[in-house]
């Protein structure tokens, strides 16, 4: 119950045994109305027994009435952020006066919802960045939450709700991520979402971020990183798989037995002229290098 009208209610409380608990003899239909930003509006007043005087005490659409039970506040086009409509009825009879506060939410969704990294390279594997999440001209904050989202899963939500303002402001949120190899392509976006209660649209206005696309560059490394022993058998082919992953992709070099040919700079090399000794291969990309050893052994 609105302080103000508590206060009303306690001292003619004592004198009028037929004022029933919170009724000040008003009543709004609807109570609380929550109005899109520009869109059209209307709200009755109707007191429940003679009134002397009923109106509406507001910036745009006030009106009174002297002969109704019914006044209505009504505007075309909602405008003003402070708006803060009340209607106030003179009884002939005690309590000879009381106000009902309307509960307005005047909304309006973001301007823009971006997102972006506090930094401009791409990143790398085991350092934290912090993403940022900008939502610009958006009213009331108090009723948004800010998802953030990693892929399709939702990974944190932030809500304003400790904020008072009624005017549009500009808000923001940030996450702390340390990427890994697996979140290499991963997208992340963030959702302002305006939730607004049983009288606001249904499903609530969201507004959703452009992706931001996870580069993340990281060294080589191989699935099976141990020294692999072949066995030469009877002529055939053999491959020596020296694929690695890492990004950038990357480069290969061998290094083989003395009189083994060059080599290509691939990750695969397919031959059936192997000789007996050690072929290293070395993987190597702006971050590191590794290397692996294919031991080959003469057939017995
Ligand atoms: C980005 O944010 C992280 C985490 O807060 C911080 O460690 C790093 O220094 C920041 N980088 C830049 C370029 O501001
Ligand atoms: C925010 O996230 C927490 C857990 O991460 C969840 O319990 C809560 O329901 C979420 N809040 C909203 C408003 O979705
Ligand atoms: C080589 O190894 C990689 C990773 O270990 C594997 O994905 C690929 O299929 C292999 N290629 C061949 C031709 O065996």
């Amino acid at each position: 119950m609105d302080r103000k009208i508590l206060t009303l209610f306690l001292i003619f409380g004592s004198f009028c045994t037929a004022l029933s608990g919170d009724s000040c003899s008003l009543e709004l239909k609807p109570s609380r109305v929550v109005v899109r930003f520009g869109e059209p509006v209307s709200v009755s007043c109707v007191a429940t027994r003679p009134v002397r005087v009923l109106g509406w005490e507001s910036a745009i659409g006030a009106a009174h009435t002297q002969h109704d039970l019914s006044v209505q506040w009504k505007v075309d086009s909602l405008i003003d952020w402070i708006e803060e409509p009340i209607c106030y009825g003179v009884f002939f009879t005690a309590p000879r006066q009381c106000e009902e506060k309307l509960n307005l939410v005047l909304y309006k969704s973001p301007d823009s919802v971006t997102i972006s990294l506090n930094h401009t390279s791409t990143m790398v594997e085991g350092k934290e960045y912090q993403l940022l999440c900008d939502v610009q001209n958006i009213a009331p904050v108090q009723y948004l939450t800010l998802r953030w989202f990693r892929a399709a899963v939702e990974v944190y939500n932030h809500s304003f709700s400790d904020l008072t303002p009624s005017m549009p402001v500009q808000v923001s949120s940030t996450l702390l991520i340390t990427p890994s190899v697996a979140d290499n392509g991963v997208q992340y976006r963030c959702v302002a979402e305006l939730e607004l209660g049983a009288e606001g649209p249904h499903p609530p206005p969201r507004v959703t971020s452009q992706p931001l696309d996870i580069v993340l560059h990281y060294p080589p490394s191989f699935s099976v990183p141990d020294d692999e022993t072949l066995e030469l058998g009877e002529g055939g082919e053999h491959t020596l798989n020296c694929t690695a992953v890492g990004n950038p992709a990357p480069i290969y070099t061998w290094t083989s037995p003395p009189s083994q040919a060059k080599m290509e700079e691939q990750p695969l090399f397919t031959s059936s002229a192997l000789l007996p000794g050690v072929y290293t291969c070395t993987a190597s990309n702006i971050l590191g290098k590794k290397s692996k050893r294919f031991i080959i052994k003469a057939k017995p």
